[in-house]
């Protein structure tokens, strides 16, 4: 079986998602550990909740970037994962560090990308006028919020929207579609050819991409 660290910074809901897929049985992988960088982070107190191990590397604790990453990636490879799942883990990570881990370190972004990367996504997308946004679990590469794309799933931008409403409904998406692409990173569903990510025949039919995710979007 698989074995996945996941890296956190705060609320840890992403991260929430993918222990309960594995307890559902939907998600074959050993969550070796959870790792933040921030000690108030409530992820913790969940993981640990689960029997997780969970550490804490106080990035304020180093001089630089690249002590903090080497830090960090000595902790990673005591649990030697075959997959680092970024979940709402908020650091520019070095490119030694992202180097380390090439086509082993996966993301989740609150936008639809390349539109909106950094902070604020949603903010960002209700004053463009954007009438779909959504989230994209990817690759990470070393420029920040690129990389080659595993899945997206789009939500309409409604009228009445706020920044509230907006990242509820982005939120409800990114619980969905991140442990479906770690459970294709699970069964070696996924391949990164030439910077771009190619799936098994079965899952690249449109129908297995967008309609589950247009259907539990709970929007008609
Ligand atoms: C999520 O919306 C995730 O997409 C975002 O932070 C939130 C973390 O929530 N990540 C980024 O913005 C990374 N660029 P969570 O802690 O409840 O999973």
């Amino acid at each position: 079986m698989k074995k996945i660290v996941i890296l956190i910074s705060g609320r840890g809901s992403n991260m929430e998602a993918l222990i309960a897929a594995r307890d559902a049985g939907n998600l074959p992988v050993n969550i070796a550990a959870v790792i933040s960088n921030r000690p108030d982070a409530a992820g913790l107190e969940t993981a640990a909740r689960a029997s997780i191990p969970t550490h804490f590397i106080n990035h304020k604790a180093f001089a630089g970037r690249e002590a903090f990453d080497s830090r960090l990636a000595q902790c990673i490879d005591e649990f030697e994962p075959d997959l680092v799942v970024l979940a709402g883990f908020m650091r520019i990570l070095s490119d030694g560090f992202v180097r380390h881990y090439a086509g082993r370190l996966i993301n989740i972004h609150p936008s639809l990308l390349p539109s909106f990367p950094g902070l604020h996504t949603h903010q960002r997308a209700l004053e463009e006028g954007v009438r779909i946004h959504g989230c994209t679990v990817h690759f990470v590469t070393p420029a920040l919020d690129h990389g080659p794309v595993i899945v997206q799933a789009a939500v309409p931008v409604l009228d009445g929207d706020d920044e509230a409403s907006l990242a509820a409904r982005v939120l409800r998406q990114e619980h969905l579609v991140y442990p479906q692409a770690v459970r294709w990173f699970a069964e070696g569903k996924l391949t990164l050819e030439n910077g771009r990510v190619r799936l098994a025949a079965e899952l690249a039919e449109p129908a297995a991409l967008v309609s589950p995710v247009l259907a539990a979007s709970g929007i008609r």
